[in-house]
Protein backbone atom coordinates (compact mmCIF):
# COMPACT_ATOMS: atom_id res chain seq x y z
CA UNK A 1 0.00 0.00 0.00
CA UNK A 2 1.10 3.29 -1.45
CA UNK A 3 1.84 6.37 1.56
CA UNK A 4 -1.06 8.11 0.13
CA UNK A 5 -3.48 4.90 0.27
CA UNK A 6 -3.62 4.88 4.03
CA UNK A 7 -4.34 8.70 3.72
CA UNK A 8 -7.48 8.44 2.21
CA UNK A 9 -9.79 6.64 5.07
CA UNK A 10 -9.45 9.23 7.21
CA UNK A 11 -8.87 12.75 6.40
CA UNK A 12 -6.62 14.24 9.29
CA UNK A 13 -8.09 17.66 11.23
CA UNK A 14 -5.94 20.69 11.61
CA UNK A 15 -2.67 18.79 10.39
CA UNK A 16 -0.77 21.49 9.60
CA UNK A 17 -1.88 23.54 12.96
CA UNK A 18 -0.86 20.34 14.85
CA UNK A 19 2.21 19.76 13.47
CA UNK A 20 2.87 23.74 14.08
CA UNK A 21 1.61 23.03 17.80
CA UNK A 22 3.82 20.46 18.25
CA UNK A 23 6.63 22.39 17.07
CA UNK A 24 8.42 19.04 15.57
CA UNK A 25 12.00 19.07 16.02
CA UNK A 26 13.97 16.52 13.96
CA UNK A 27 15.52 14.57 16.72
CA UNK A 28 12.72 15.03 19.13
CA UNK A 29 10.83 12.20 20.66
CA UNK A 30 6.65 12.78 19.91
CA UNK A 31 3.83 10.41 20.92
CA UNK A 32 0.70 9.76 18.94
CA UNK A 33 -1.78 8.38 20.94
CA UNK A 34 -4.38 8.29 18.73
CA UNK A 35 -3.28 6.57 16.30
CA UNK A 36 -6.34 5.89 13.88
CA UNK A 37 -5.32 5.65 9.76
CA UNK A 38 -1.98 7.67 10.92
CA UNK A 39 -2.48 11.25 9.07
CA UNK A 40 -0.84 13.16 11.58
CA UNK A 41 1.86 10.10 12.52
CA UNK A 42 2.51 9.91 8.88
CA UNK A 43 3.00 13.81 8.92
CA UNK A 44 5.26 13.66 11.95
CA UNK A 45 7.51 10.86 10.60
CA UNK A 46 8.63 13.51 8.07
CA UNK A 47 9.81 15.57 10.06
CA UNK A 48 12.24 13.56 11.57
CA UNK A 49 15.82 12.17 10.93
CA UNK A 50 17.12 8.77 11.95
CA UNK A 51 17.61 9.34 15.63
CA UNK A 52 14.18 10.74 15.66
CA UNK A 53 11.32 8.62 17.45
CA UNK A 54 7.77 8.30 17.18
CA UNK A 55 5.61 6.42 19.67
CA UNK A 56 2.12 5.22 18.09
CA UNK A 57 -1.09 4.43 20.32
CA UNK A 58 -4.52 3.12 19.36
CA UNK A 59 -6.93 0.55 21.67
CA UNK A 60 -8.59 -0.46 17.95
CA UNK A 61 -6.81 -3.81 17.03
CA UNK A 62 -7.89 -2.91 13.13
CA UNK A 63 -6.17 1.17 13.43
CA UNK A 64 -2.91 -1.07 15.33
CA UNK A 65 -2.33 -3.50 12.77
CA UNK A 66 -2.35 -1.31 9.91
CA UNK A 67 0.19 0.99 11.81
CA UNK A 68 2.02 -1.79 12.20
CA UNK A 69 2.38 -2.97 8.58
CA UNK A 70 3.10 0.71 7.01
CA UNK A 71 5.86 1.33 9.72
CA UNK A 72 7.08 -2.34 10.18
CA UNK A 73 10.44 -1.18 8.25
CA UNK A 74 10.97 2.10 10.54
CA UNK A 75 12.59 2.06 13.27
CA UNK A 76 12.09 5.54 14.33
CA UNK A 77 8.27 4.25 14.85
CA UNK A 78 7.04 1.94 17.60
CA UNK A 79 3.76 1.06 17.68
CA UNK A 80 1.27 -0.28 20.84
CA UNK A 81 -1.98 -1.42 21.21
CA UNK A 82 -3.01 0.12 24.65
CA UNK A 83 -5.57 2.47 25.58
CA UNK A 84 -4.16 5.77 26.04
CA UNK A 85 -4.41 5.96 29.61
CA UNK A 86 -1.46 3.53 29.78
CA UNK A 87 1.05 6.04 28.26
CA UNK A 88 3.19 5.76 30.54
CA UNK A 89 3.98 1.99 30.28
CA UNK A 90 4.29 2.16 26.86
CA UNK A 91 6.87 4.78 27.14
CA UNK A 92 8.67 2.72 29.80
CA UNK A 93 8.53 -0.46 27.49
CA UNK A 94 10.94 1.98 25.20
CA UNK A 95 12.73 2.93 27.98
CA UNK A 96 12.27 3.30 31.23
CA UNK A 97 10.93 6.80 32.70
CA UNK A 98 11.06 8.13 28.09
CA UNK A 99 9.50 11.74 28.24
CA UNK A 100 8.33 13.27 25.19
CA UNK A 101 9.23 16.18 22.99
CA UNK A 102 5.07 16.98 21.70
CA UNK A 103 2.12 14.55 22.79
CA UNK A 104 -1.13 14.26 20.67
CA UNK A 105 -4.82 13.24 21.56
CA UNK A 106 -6.55 13.81 18.28
CA UNK A 107 -10.18 12.05 20.22
CA UNK A 108 -13.08 10.20 19.33
CA UNK A 109 -13.53 7.88 16.95
CA UNK A 110 -11.97 7.36 12.90
CA UNK A 111 -13.71 7.58 10.00
CA UNK A 112 -13.08 3.99 9.12
CA UNK A 113 -14.85 3.10 12.83
CA UNK A 114 -18.08 5.27 12.11
CA UNK A 115 -18.38 4.23 8.34
CA UNK A 116 -17.97 0.19 8.90
CA UNK A 117 -21.30 -0.58 10.12
CA UNK A 118 -20.13 -4.04 12.04
CA UNK A 119 -19.06 -1.31 14.73
CA UNK A 120 -22.17 -0.17 15.25
CA UNK A 121 -21.17 3.13 15.92
CA UNK A 122 -23.05 4.62 13.56
CA UNK A 123 -27.09 5.59 13.65
CA UNK A 124 -27.86 5.80 9.94
CA UNK A 125 -26.28 2.63 9.15
CA UNK A 126 -27.45 -0.57 10.38
CA UNK A 127 -25.54 -2.66 12.04
CA UNK A 128 -24.66 -4.56 15.81
CA UNK A 129 -25.33 -1.99 18.92
CA UNK A 130 -21.28 -2.27 19.76
CA UNK A 131 -19.63 0.59 19.91
CA UNK A 132 -16.53 -0.88 21.20
CA UNK A 133 -13.13 1.13 20.24
CA UNK A 134 -10.92 -1.89 21.71
CA UNK A 135 -12.72 -4.23 19.05
CA UNK A 136 -14.10 -7.29 20.92
CA UNK A 137 -12.91 -6.27 24.48
CA UNK A 138 -15.87 -5.55 27.40
CA UNK A 139 -19.27 -4.94 27.33
CA UNK A 140 -21.33 -3.54 24.20
CA UNK A 141 -23.39 -0.95 23.91
CA UNK A 142 -26.37 -3.34 23.52
CA UNK A 143 -25.29 -5.27 26.87
CA UNK A 144 -26.03 -1.35 28.49
CA UNK A 145 -29.22 -0.45 26.92
CA UNK A 146 -30.82 -3.89 27.58
CA UNK A 147 -29.12 -4.44 30.95
CA UNK A 148 -29.08 -0.74 32.90
CA UNK A 149 -32.06 0.28 34.77
CA UNK A 150 -33.74 3.13 33.77
CA UNK A 151 -32.18 5.46 36.09
CA UNK A 152 -28.89 4.48 35.33
CA UNK A 153 -29.66 4.99 31.35
CA UNK A 154 -31.01 8.44 32.40
CA UNK A 155 -27.77 9.65 34.07
CA UNK A 156 -26.05 8.19 30.83
CA UNK A 157 -28.08 10.33 28.25
CA UNK A 158 -27.92 13.39 30.48
CA UNK A 159 -24.25 12.81 31.78
CA UNK A 160 -22.66 12.25 28.62
CA UNK A 161 -25.18 13.36 25.87
CA UNK A 162 -26.51 16.38 27.40
CA UNK A 163 -30.04 14.94 25.80
CA UNK A 164 -32.74 16.78 27.57
CA UNK A 165 -35.21 14.17 26.30
CA UNK A 166 -33.13 11.11 28.48
CA UNK A 167 -36.05 10.16 31.37
CA UNK A 168 -38.00 9.99 27.79
CA UNK A 169 -36.03 7.74 26.23
CA UNK A 170 -35.12 5.99 28.49
CA UNK A 171 -38.50 5.15 29.95
CA UNK A 172 -39.19 3.64 26.19
CA UNK A 173 -36.04 1.50 26.10
CA UNK A 174 -37.04 -0.29 29.27
CA UNK A 175 -40.54 -0.73 28.05
CA UNK A 176 -39.44 -2.22 24.59
CA UNK A 177 -36.38 -4.41 25.41
CA UNK A 178 -38.80 -6.08 27.95
CA UNK A 179 -40.87 -7.69 24.68
CA UNK A 180 -37.49 -7.95 22.69
CA UNK A 181 -33.70 -6.57 23.44
CA UNK A 182 -31.98 -4.08 21.33
CA UNK A 183 -29.47 -5.63 18.80
CA UNK A 184 -29.28 -3.52 16.13
CA UNK A 185 -28.25 0.31 15.49
CA UNK A 186 -31.36 1.22 13.74
CA UNK A 187 -33.45 -0.07 16.17
CA UNK A 188 -32.31 2.06 18.70
CA UNK A 189 -31.93 4.77 16.32
CA UNK A 190 -35.68 5.16 14.86
CA UNK A 191 -37.26 4.38 18.12
CA UNK A 192 -35.74 7.24 19.52
CA UNK A 193 -37.04 8.98 16.11
CA UNK A 194 -40.36 8.19 17.54
CA UNK A 195 -40.13 9.42 20.94
CA UNK A 196 -38.21 12.27 20.73
CA UNK A 197 -37.62 15.37 18.88
CA UNK A 198 -34.53 16.98 18.09
CA UNK A 199 -33.97 21.13 17.83
CA UNK A 200 -30.97 20.92 16.54
CA UNK A 201 -31.17 21.47 12.79
CA UNK A 202 -29.57 18.86 10.76
CA UNK A 203 -29.01 16.40 13.75
CA UNK A 204 -31.08 13.35 13.88
CA UNK A 205 -32.64 12.68 16.96
CA UNK A 206 -30.32 9.48 17.89
CA UNK A 207 -27.35 12.01 17.48
CA UNK A 208 -26.62 12.53 22.06
CA UNK A 209 -27.52 9.22 22.73
CA UNK A 210 -25.47 7.60 20.83
CA UNK A 211 -23.07 9.99 21.51
CA UNK A 212 -23.96 9.11 25.18
CA UNK A 213 -23.35 5.37 24.59
CA UNK A 214 -20.10 5.35 23.16
CA UNK A 215 -18.54 7.33 25.69
CA UNK A 216 -19.82 5.48 28.27
CA UNK A 217 -18.86 1.66 26.21
CA UNK A 218 -15.61 3.09 26.18
CA UNK A 219 -14.80 4.87 29.41
CA UNK A 220 -13.65 7.87 27.24
CA UNK A 221 -13.77 10.78 29.78
CA UNK A 222 -11.88 8.59 32.82
CA UNK A 223 -9.51 7.69 29.79
CA UNK A 224 -8.86 11.19 29.12
CA UNK A 225 -8.51 12.17 32.79
CA UNK A 226 -5.86 10.12 33.24
CA UNK A 227 -4.27 10.41 29.95
CA UNK A 228 -3.49 14.04 30.64
CA UNK A 229 -2.49 13.63 34.23
CA UNK A 230 -0.14 10.85 32.30
CA UNK A 231 0.76 12.99 29.91
CA UNK A 232 1.77 16.11 31.60
CA UNK A 233 4.09 13.86 33.77
CA UNK A 234 6.09 12.81 30.62
CA UNK A 235 6.39 16.18 29.27
CA UNK A 236 10.29 17.30 28.53
CA UNK A 237 10.51 21.18 29.59
CA UNK A 238 9.21 22.78 26.94
CA UNK A 239 7.33 19.97 25.46
CA UNK A 240 4.09 20.46 23.57
CA UNK A 241 0.92 18.69 24.46
CA UNK A 242 -1.87 18.91 21.43
CA UNK A 243 -5.12 18.10 21.92
CA UNK A 244 -8.02 17.84 19.27
CA UNK A 245 -11.56 17.42 21.40
CA UNK A 246 -14.81 16.62 18.87
CA UNK A 247 -17.63 17.52 21.92
CA UNK A 248 -17.96 20.38 24.52
CA UNK A 249 -17.26 17.49 27.32
CA UNK A 250 -13.64 16.71 26.45
CA UNK A 251 -12.86 20.42 25.77
CA UNK A 252 -14.52 21.55 28.57
CA UNK A 253 -11.81 18.74 30.45
CA UNK A 254 -9.00 19.84 28.63
CA UNK A 255 -9.35 23.94 28.86
CA UNK A 256 -9.81 22.99 32.90
CA UNK A 257 -6.80 20.73 33.36
CA UNK A 258 -4.43 22.98 31.09
CA UNK A 259 -5.73 26.18 33.02
CA UNK A 260 -5.34 24.68 36.16
CA UNK A 261 -1.90 23.65 35.39
CA UNK A 262 -1.26 26.77 34.06
CA UNK A 263 -1.92 28.51 37.29
CA UNK A 264 -0.99 29.27 40.85
CA UNK A 265 -2.17 26.84 43.10
CA UNK A 266 -4.57 28.75 44.79
CA UNK A 267 -3.61 28.54 48.14
CA UNK A 268 -0.62 30.20 47.49
CA UNK A 269 -2.39 32.91 44.62
CA UNK A 270 -1.37 36.61 45.84
CA UNK A 271 1.42 35.44 48.32
CA UNK A 272 4.92 36.77 47.74
CA UNK A 273 6.77 33.69 47.90
CA UNK A 274 5.29 30.53 45.48
CA UNK A 275 6.96 27.23 46.40
CA UNK A 276 8.25 25.72 43.03
CA UNK A 277 5.73 22.65 43.98
CA UNK A 278 3.04 25.12 43.97
CA UNK A 279 3.98 27.38 40.55
CA UNK A 280 2.55 26.90 37.21
CA UNK A 281 3.73 24.08 35.44
CA UNK A 282 2.32 24.64 31.87
CA UNK A 283 1.98 27.78 29.50
CA UNK A 284 -0.86 28.07 27.33
CA UNK A 285 -0.32 28.49 23.85
CA UNK A 286 -2.59 30.56 22.27
CA UNK A 287 -6.52 29.98 22.36
CA UNK A 288 -8.47 27.02 21.03
CA UNK A 289 -8.10 26.46 17.17
CA UNK A 290 -10.56 25.66 15.35
CA UNK A 291 -10.52 24.66 11.38
CA UNK A 292 -11.24 27.42 8.88
CA UNK A 293 -13.98 27.22 6.28
CA UNK A 294 -11.82 26.12 3.18
CA UNK A 295 -11.28 22.41 5.40
CA UNK A 296 -14.84 22.51 7.14
CA UNK A 297 -15.67 22.53 3.56
CA UNK A 298 -13.53 19.69 2.27
CA UNK A 299 -13.98 17.42 5.61
CA UNK A 300 -17.28 18.36 7.12
CA UNK A 301 -15.77 15.91 10.70
CA UNK A 302 -13.68 19.18 11.60
CA UNK A 303 -16.49 21.62 11.88
CA UNK A 304 -16.57 20.81 15.38
CA UNK A 305 -13.02 20.01 15.95
CA UNK A 306 -11.34 22.34 18.76
CA UNK A 307 -7.04 22.09 18.95
CA UNK A 308 -5.76 23.13 22.38
CA UNK A 309 -2.48 23.68 23.19
CA UNK A 310 0.11 23.52 26.12
CA UNK A 311 3.91 23.78 26.92
CA UNK A 312 5.77 22.50 29.95
CA UNK A 313 7.52 24.87 31.82
CA UNK A 314 11.21 23.96 33.72
CA UNK A 315 10.53 23.15 37.53
CA UNK A 316 9.51 25.87 39.49
CA UNK A 317 9.37 28.60 36.70
CA UNK A 318 6.20 31.03 36.18
CA UNK A 319 4.44 31.28 33.38
C1 LIG B 1 -10.04 10.68 15.50
S1 LIG B 1 -9.20 9.15 15.38
C2 LIG B 1 -7.53 9.63 15.16
C3 LIG B 1 -7.20 9.95 13.74
C4 LIG B 1 -5.73 10.15 13.46
N1 LIG B 1 -5.20 11.33 14.11
C5 LIG B 1 -5.47 10.22 11.97
O1 LIG B 1 -5.05 11.27 11.48
O2 LIG B 1 -5.69 9.22 11.29
C6 LIG B 1 -9.20 8.61 17.03
C7 LIG B 1 -8.51 7.27 17.26
O3 LIG B 1 -8.21 7.21 18.66
C8 LIG B 1 -8.48 5.92 19.13
N2 LIG B 1 -8.81 6.09 20.54
C9 LIG B 1 -9.86 6.73 21.08
N3 LIG B 1 -9.83 6.65 22.41
C10 LIG B 1 -8.71 5.96 22.72
C11 LIG B 1 -8.12 5.56 23.95
N4 LIG B 1 -8.67 5.85 25.12
N5 LIG B 1 -6.96 4.89 23.90
C12 LIG B 1 -6.37 4.59 22.71
N6 LIG B 1 -6.91 4.92 21.51
C13 LIG B 1 -8.06 5.60 21.53
C14 LIG B 1 -9.64 5.43 18.30
O4 LIG B 1 -9.64 4.02 18.28
C15 LIG B 1 -9.34 6.06 16.94
O5 LIG B 1 -8.61 5.18 16.14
Amino acid sequence: MSGSDWAVEHTPVLLPEVLAALNVRASGVYLDATYGRGGHAGAIVEKLVADGRLLCLDRDPVAVAEARARFAADSRVSVFLAPFSALAACADHISPGLKFDGILFDLGVSSPQLDDPSRGFSFMQDGPLDMRMSKGVGPTAADVVNGASEAELIRIFREFGEERFAPRIARAIVADRASKPFERTLELAEMISRVARTRERHKHPATRVFQALRIHVNGELDELEAALNAAFERLVPQGRLAVISFHSLEDRMVKQFMRRHASTDPVYAGLPFVPAHAAPKLRLVGKAIQADSEETARNPRARSARLRVAERLNEGLAA
